[in-house]
Protein backbone atom coordinates (compact mmCIF):
# COMPACT_ATOMS: atom_id res chain seq x y z
CA UNK A 1 0.00 0.00 0.00
CA UNK A 2 1.12 3.83 -0.21
CA UNK A 3 2.44 4.95 2.94
CA UNK A 4 0.09 7.97 3.02
CA UNK A 5 2.25 9.79 6.05
CA UNK A 6 4.88 10.27 3.33
CA UNK A 7 2.85 11.94 0.94
CA UNK A 8 2.85 14.03 -0.74
CA UNK A 9 6.82 14.68 -0.22
CA UNK A 10 7.32 11.14 -1.08
CA UNK A 11 5.32 8.69 -3.18
CA UNK A 12 6.37 5.43 -1.29
CA UNK A 13 5.13 1.82 -1.37
CA UNK A 14 5.00 -0.17 2.05
CA UNK A 15 5.08 -4.32 1.91
CA UNK A 16 3.11 -5.96 4.84
CA UNK A 17 3.11 -9.79 5.67
CA UNK A 18 2.13 -9.95 9.38
CA UNK A 19 -1.30 -8.69 10.81
CA UNK A 20 0.73 -7.02 13.38
CA UNK A 21 1.88 -5.24 10.59
CA UNK A 22 -0.65 -3.72 8.94
CA UNK A 23 -2.18 -3.09 12.52
CA UNK A 24 0.37 -0.67 13.53
CA UNK A 25 0.02 1.30 10.00
CA UNK A 26 -3.85 1.30 10.19
CA UNK A 27 -3.07 2.72 13.93
CA UNK A 28 -0.10 5.06 12.34
CA UNK A 29 -2.36 6.25 9.35
CA UNK A 30 0.03 4.87 7.10
CA UNK A 31 -3.43 3.19 5.26
CA UNK A 32 -5.81 5.80 6.73
CA UNK A 33 -10.12 6.81 5.42
CA UNK A 34 -12.96 4.04 6.13
CA UNK A 35 -13.17 2.49 3.06
CA UNK A 36 -9.90 1.90 2.86
CA UNK A 37 -9.15 0.96 6.46
CA UNK A 38 -12.37 -1.78 6.22
CA UNK A 39 -10.60 -3.33 3.16
CA UNK A 40 -7.00 -3.19 4.98
CA UNK A 41 -7.91 -4.64 8.28
CA UNK A 42 -9.23 -7.51 6.07
CA UNK A 43 -6.33 -8.49 4.28
CA UNK A 44 -4.09 -7.90 7.39
CA UNK A 45 -6.02 -10.99 8.60
CA UNK A 46 -5.84 -12.47 5.46
CA UNK A 47 -2.41 -12.87 6.43
CA UNK A 48 -3.01 -14.24 9.88
CA UNK A 49 -4.98 -17.21 8.06
CA UNK A 50 -2.27 -17.64 5.30
CA UNK A 51 0.46 -17.92 7.55
CA UNK A 52 -1.20 -19.80 10.28
CA UNK A 53 0.43 -23.51 11.11
CA UNK A 54 -2.49 -24.39 12.50
CA UNK A 55 -3.86 -28.46 11.53
CA UNK A 56 -7.84 -28.26 13.51
CA UNK A 57 -9.96 -25.60 12.36
CA UNK A 58 -10.57 -24.54 16.08
CA UNK A 59 -6.36 -23.77 16.67
CA UNK A 60 -7.05 -21.72 13.13
CA UNK A 61 -9.80 -19.73 14.75
CA UNK A 62 -8.39 -18.98 18.02
CA UNK A 63 -5.54 -17.42 16.16
CA UNK A 64 -8.17 -15.57 13.75
CA UNK A 65 -9.98 -14.20 16.54
CA UNK A 66 -6.21 -13.02 18.29
CA UNK A 67 -5.36 -11.06 15.16
CA UNK A 68 -8.97 -10.10 14.55
CA UNK A 69 -8.99 -8.59 18.10
CA UNK A 70 -5.76 -6.87 17.47
CA UNK A 71 -6.76 -5.27 14.52
CA UNK A 72 -10.58 -4.42 15.92
CA UNK A 73 -8.59 -2.36 18.30
CA UNK A 74 -6.53 0.07 15.88
CA UNK A 75 -9.04 2.88 15.53
CA UNK A 76 -12.65 2.80 17.23
CA UNK A 77 -15.07 5.14 14.86
CA UNK A 78 -14.88 4.31 11.40
CA UNK A 79 -17.19 1.13 11.45
CA UNK A 80 -15.60 -0.02 7.62
CA UNK A 81 -13.13 -1.48 9.51
CA UNK A 82 -15.28 -3.72 12.20
CA UNK A 83 -17.22 -4.44 8.99
CA UNK A 84 -14.30 -5.77 6.80
CA UNK A 85 -13.44 -7.57 9.72
CA UNK A 86 -16.32 -9.14 10.40
CA UNK A 87 -17.13 -10.35 6.61
CA UNK A 88 -13.33 -12.20 6.96
CA UNK A 89 -14.15 -13.67 10.59
CA UNK A 90 -17.69 -15.00 8.68
CA UNK A 91 -16.05 -16.50 5.90
CA UNK A 92 -13.52 -18.52 7.68
CA UNK A 93 -16.08 -19.73 10.45
CA UNK A 94 -18.15 -20.94 7.60
CA UNK A 95 -15.66 -23.34 6.42
CA UNK A 96 -15.16 -27.05 7.14
CA UNK A 97 -11.23 -27.37 6.93
CA UNK A 98 -8.26 -25.17 7.39
CA UNK A 99 -7.20 -25.66 3.75
CA UNK A 100 -10.98 -24.16 2.75
CA UNK A 101 -11.29 -21.81 4.81
CA UNK A 102 -7.89 -20.18 4.45
CA UNK A 103 -8.60 -20.20 0.17
CA UNK A 104 -12.00 -18.73 1.53
CA UNK A 105 -10.36 -15.82 3.60
CA UNK A 106 -8.38 -15.06 0.19
CA UNK A 107 -11.42 -15.34 -2.13
CA UNK A 108 -13.05 -12.99 -0.34
CA UNK A 109 -10.25 -10.19 0.28
CA UNK A 110 -9.53 -10.32 -3.12
CA UNK A 111 -13.45 -9.61 -3.76
CA UNK A 112 -13.48 -6.81 -1.08
CA UNK A 113 -10.61 -5.01 -3.21
CA UNK A 114 -12.40 -5.25 -6.14
CA UNK A 115 -15.63 -4.63 -5.18
CA UNK A 116 -14.71 -1.47 -3.16
CA UNK A 117 -13.63 0.28 -6.08
CA UNK A 118 -17.44 -1.14 -8.43
CA UNK A 119 -18.66 0.39 -5.53
CA UNK A 120 -16.99 3.67 -5.06
CA UNK A 121 -18.04 4.17 -9.13
CA UNK A 122 -21.85 3.44 -8.67
CA UNK A 123 -21.68 5.71 -5.99
CA UNK A 124 -20.11 8.52 -7.87
CA UNK A 125 -22.45 8.31 -10.94
CA UNK A 126 -25.24 8.39 -8.48
CA UNK A 127 -23.88 11.81 -6.75
CA UNK A 128 -23.05 13.33 -10.63
CA UNK A 129 -25.84 14.49 -11.07
CA UNK A 130 -26.17 17.08 -8.06
CA UNK A 131 -23.12 18.94 -8.91
CA UNK A 132 -23.53 21.43 -11.93
CA UNK A 133 -21.38 22.31 -14.47
CA UNK A 134 -18.88 25.49 -13.30
CA UNK A 135 -20.11 24.12 -9.19
CA UNK A 136 -17.44 24.51 -6.69
CA UNK A 137 -17.12 21.88 -4.15
CA UNK A 138 -16.53 22.13 -0.87
CA UNK A 139 -15.27 19.45 0.52
CA UNK A 140 -13.06 17.99 4.28
CA UNK A 141 -10.49 15.83 4.75
CA UNK A 142 -9.16 12.97 2.06
CA UNK A 143 -12.33 10.99 1.02
CA UNK A 144 -10.95 10.47 -2.33
CA UNK A 145 -8.91 7.34 -4.19
CA UNK A 146 -6.64 7.31 -1.31
CA UNK A 147 -9.07 6.44 1.60
CA UNK A 148 -10.53 4.21 -0.42
CA UNK A 149 -9.17 1.00 -2.61
CA UNK A 150 -9.71 3.40 -5.40
CA UNK A 151 -11.68 6.04 -7.11
CA UNK A 152 -12.86 7.73 -3.94
CA UNK A 153 -16.22 8.80 -2.13
CA UNK A 154 -16.63 12.36 -1.90
CA UNK A 155 -13.61 12.64 -4.55
CA UNK A 156 -15.34 9.67 -6.30
CA UNK A 157 -18.80 11.84 -7.03
CA UNK A 158 -16.05 15.41 -8.14
CA UNK A 159 -14.47 12.31 -10.51
CA UNK A 160 -17.91 11.14 -12.29
CA UNK A 161 -18.77 14.52 -13.26
CA UNK A 162 -15.94 15.37 -14.53
CA UNK A 163 -16.20 12.36 -16.92
CA UNK A 164 -19.77 13.72 -17.45
CA UNK A 165 -17.85 16.85 -18.96
CA UNK A 166 -18.68 19.15 -16.12
CA UNK A 167 -16.50 21.93 -15.35
CA UNK A 168 -15.84 21.53 -11.48
CA UNK A 169 -13.60 23.02 -8.63
CA UNK A 170 -12.95 21.05 -5.31
CA UNK A 171 -12.22 23.89 -2.36
CA UNK A 172 -9.60 21.99 -0.21
CA UNK A 173 -9.78 22.65 3.44
CA UNK A 174 -6.28 21.95 4.97
CA UNK A 175 -8.00 19.57 7.54
CA UNK A 176 -6.05 20.31 10.59
CA UNK A 177 -4.26 18.28 12.44
CA UNK A 178 -3.00 15.77 10.45
CA UNK A 179 -3.43 17.47 7.07
CA UNK A 180 -5.30 15.28 5.19
CA UNK A 181 -6.90 17.68 2.97
CA UNK A 182 -3.76 19.43 2.27
CA UNK A 183 -1.68 16.80 1.44
CA UNK A 184 -3.49 13.98 0.21
CA UNK A 185 -6.61 15.75 -0.89
CA UNK A 186 -4.24 18.24 -3.19
CA UNK A 187 -2.08 15.47 -3.74
CA UNK A 188 -4.74 13.59 -5.47
CA UNK A 189 -6.49 16.36 -7.14
CA UNK A 190 -3.38 17.95 -8.80
CA UNK A 191 -2.54 14.78 -10.16
CA UNK A 192 -5.56 13.67 -12.15
CA UNK A 193 -5.86 17.46 -13.08
CA UNK A 194 -8.87 18.96 -11.16
CA UNK A 195 -9.72 22.07 -11.02
CA UNK A 196 -8.52 22.82 -6.84
CA UNK A 197 -7.82 25.46 -4.50
CA UNK A 198 -6.35 24.80 -0.53
CA UNK A 199 -7.56 26.64 2.34
CA UNK A 200 -6.67 26.87 5.95
CA UNK A 201 -9.99 25.23 7.89
CA UNK A 202 -10.42 28.80 9.24
CA UNK A 203 -11.37 30.26 5.35
CA UNK A 204 -14.68 28.19 4.71
CA UNK A 205 -17.13 30.25 6.41
CA UNK A 206 -15.24 33.89 5.07
CA UNK A 207 -15.52 31.55 1.53
CA UNK A 208 -19.22 30.66 2.06
CA UNK A 209 -20.21 34.44 2.51
CA UNK A 210 -18.75 35.18 -0.62
CA UNK A 211 -20.65 32.96 -2.84
CA UNK A 212 -17.51 30.94 -3.42
CA UNK A 213 -18.68 27.76 -2.40
CA UNK A 214 -21.58 25.97 -4.46
CA UNK A 215 -22.54 22.67 -2.25
CA UNK A 216 -20.55 20.43 0.39
CA UNK A 217 -19.37 17.07 -0.55
CA UNK A 218 -17.81 15.11 2.46
CA UNK A 219 -17.07 11.38 3.51
CA UNK A 220 -18.53 9.75 6.54
CA UNK A 221 -16.69 7.09 8.88
CA UNK A 222 -19.81 5.98 10.19
CA UNK A 223 -24.08 7.21 9.91
CA UNK A 224 -25.97 5.77 12.40
CA UNK A 225 -29.60 4.39 12.35
CA UNK A 226 -30.57 7.72 13.39
CA UNK A 227 -29.04 9.78 10.83
CA UNK A 228 -26.02 11.27 12.07
CA UNK A 229 -22.85 11.09 10.07
CA UNK A 230 -19.63 10.82 12.06
CA UNK A 231 -16.60 12.41 10.11
CA UNK A 232 -13.02 13.85 10.04
CA UNK A 233 -13.13 16.76 12.84
CA UNK A 234 -14.43 19.94 10.81
CA UNK A 235 -16.99 18.54 8.67
CA UNK A 236 -19.66 19.91 11.38
CA UNK A 237 -18.82 22.94 11.79
CA UNK A 238 -19.01 22.83 7.64
CA UNK A 239 -22.41 21.85 7.97
CA UNK A 240 -23.71 24.17 10.32
CA UNK A 241 -22.25 27.55 8.24
CA UNK A 242 -23.77 25.02 5.14
CA UNK A 243 -27.02 25.89 6.73
CA UNK A 244 -26.38 29.66 7.69
CA UNK A 245 -25.66 30.32 3.75
CA UNK A 246 -28.26 28.13 2.58
CA UNK A 247 -25.81 25.53 0.37
CA UNK A 248 -26.52 21.40 0.54
CA UNK A 249 -24.69 19.07 2.56
CA UNK A 250 -23.99 15.76 0.78
CA UNK A 251 -22.21 13.31 2.61
CA UNK A 252 -21.23 10.18 0.57
CA UNK A 253 -20.68 7.05 1.73
CA UNK A 254 -20.55 3.14 0.76
CA UNK A 255 -23.36 1.20 2.58
CA UNK A 256 -20.72 -0.67 4.61
CA UNK A 257 -20.57 3.21 6.61
CA UNK A 258 -23.99 2.42 7.76
CA UNK A 259 -24.16 1.33 11.36
CA UNK A 260 -27.62 0.46 11.95
CA UNK A 261 -26.94 -1.59 14.96
CA UNK A 262 -26.22 1.98 16.99
CA UNK A 263 -27.57 5.37 17.22
CA UNK A 264 -25.06 8.48 17.75
CA UNK A 265 -24.75 8.17 21.40
CA UNK A 266 -23.06 5.00 21.48
CA UNK A 267 -20.06 5.79 19.08
CA UNK A 268 -16.84 6.15 20.08
CA UNK A 269 -15.23 9.13 19.06
CA UNK A 270 -11.19 8.58 18.76
CA UNK A 271 -8.92 11.08 20.26
CA UNK A 272 -5.53 10.85 18.96
CA UNK A 273 -1.96 12.20 20.70
CA UNK A 274 -1.65 15.72 21.78
CA UNK A 275 1.60 15.72 19.38
CA UNK A 276 -1.11 16.05 16.11
CA UNK A 277 -1.49 19.25 17.31
CA UNK A 278 0.99 20.97 19.66
CA UNK A 279 3.38 20.10 16.10
CA UNK A 280 3.00 20.70 12.57
CA UNK A 281 5.00 18.32 10.21
CA UNK A 282 7.33 17.66 13.54
CA UNK A 283 7.82 21.08 14.28
CA UNK A 284 6.43 22.38 17.68
CA UNK A 285 4.24 25.13 17.46
CA UNK A 286 2.75 25.12 21.07
CA UNK A 287 3.93 25.79 24.30
CA UNK A 288 5.13 22.64 26.54
CA UNK A 289 2.90 21.82 29.00
CA UNK A 290 -0.74 23.07 27.54
CA UNK A 291 -3.20 21.06 27.55
CA UNK A 292 -4.42 19.48 24.71
CA UNK A 293 -7.78 18.34 22.75
CA UNK A 294 -7.61 16.07 20.06
CA UNK A 295 -11.16 14.46 19.15
CA UNK A 296 -10.45 13.25 15.54
CA UNK A 297 -14.13 13.04 13.97
CA UNK A 298 -17.01 14.96 15.45
CA UNK A 299 -20.81 13.78 14.25
CA UNK A 300 -22.92 15.69 12.14
CA UNK A 301 -27.10 15.60 13.34
CA UNK A 302 -29.27 14.38 10.45
CA UNK A 303 -31.14 18.40 10.67
CA UNK A 304 -28.02 19.66 9.05
CA UNK A 305 -27.86 16.77 6.14
CA UNK A 306 -29.42 18.01 2.80
CA UNK A 307 -29.17 13.50 1.25
CA UNK A 308 -26.64 10.87 1.38
CA UNK A 309 -25.33 9.79 -1.52
CA UNK A 310 -24.51 6.20 -1.55
CA UNK A 311 -23.76 3.37 -4.00
CA UNK A 312 -27.64 2.37 -3.59
CA UNK A 313 -29.03 5.47 -4.27
CA UNK A 314 -29.38 9.40 -3.40
CA UNK A 315 -30.93 9.42 0.57
CA UNK A 316 -33.21 11.64 1.51
CA UNK A 317 -34.82 13.10 4.97
CA UNK A 318 -35.69 11.51 7.28
CA UNK A 319 -32.54 10.25 7.38
CA UNK A 320 -32.65 7.21 9.69
CA UNK A 321 -35.80 5.82 7.73
CA UNK A 322 -34.84 6.28 4.63
CA UNK A 323 -30.93 4.44 5.81
CA UNK A 324 -33.55 1.65 7.27
CA UNK A 325 -34.82 1.26 3.97
CA UNK A 326 -32.35 1.36 1.93
CA UNK A 327 -30.29 -1.24 3.58
CA UNK A 328 -33.14 -3.34 3.87
O1 LIG B 1 -8.53 10.05 10.26
P1 LIG B 1 -8.80 9.67 8.84
O2 LIG B 1 -7.90 10.33 7.86
O3 LIG B 1 -8.86 8.17 8.65
O4 LIG B 1 -10.27 10.22 8.56
C1 LIG B 1 -10.85 9.98 7.32
C2 LIG B 1 -12.13 10.67 7.11
O5 LIG B 1 -12.66 11.31 7.97
C3 LIG B 1 -12.80 10.44 5.78
O6 LIG B 1 -13.58 11.54 5.42
C4 LIG B 1 -13.69 9.20 5.87
O7 LIG B 1 -12.97 8.11 6.36
C5 LIG B 1 -14.30 8.85 4.59
S1 LIG B 1 -13.09 8.26 3.45
C6 LIG B 1 -13.85 7.80 2.02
Amino acid sequence: MIDQTALPIKLTYVLYTRPEQVADAIRSMVVRGAPAIGVAAAMGLALAAVRSRATRLPDFMKEMETSAALLRRTRPTAVNLFWGIDRVMKVAAAASTVRGAKDAVSAEVKAMEEEDVEVNKRLGRNGADLIKNGDTVLTQCNAGALATVGYGTALGVVRAAVEQGKLVKVLVPETRPALQGARLTAFELVHDRIACTLISDTAVGHMMSLGRVDCVIVGADRITSDGYVFNKIGTYQEAVLAKRHGLPFYPAAPCSTFDLERTHDRVIIEERGAEEVVEIRGRRVAPRGIPVANPAFDMTPPELVTAVITDRGVVRPPLGESIARLIA
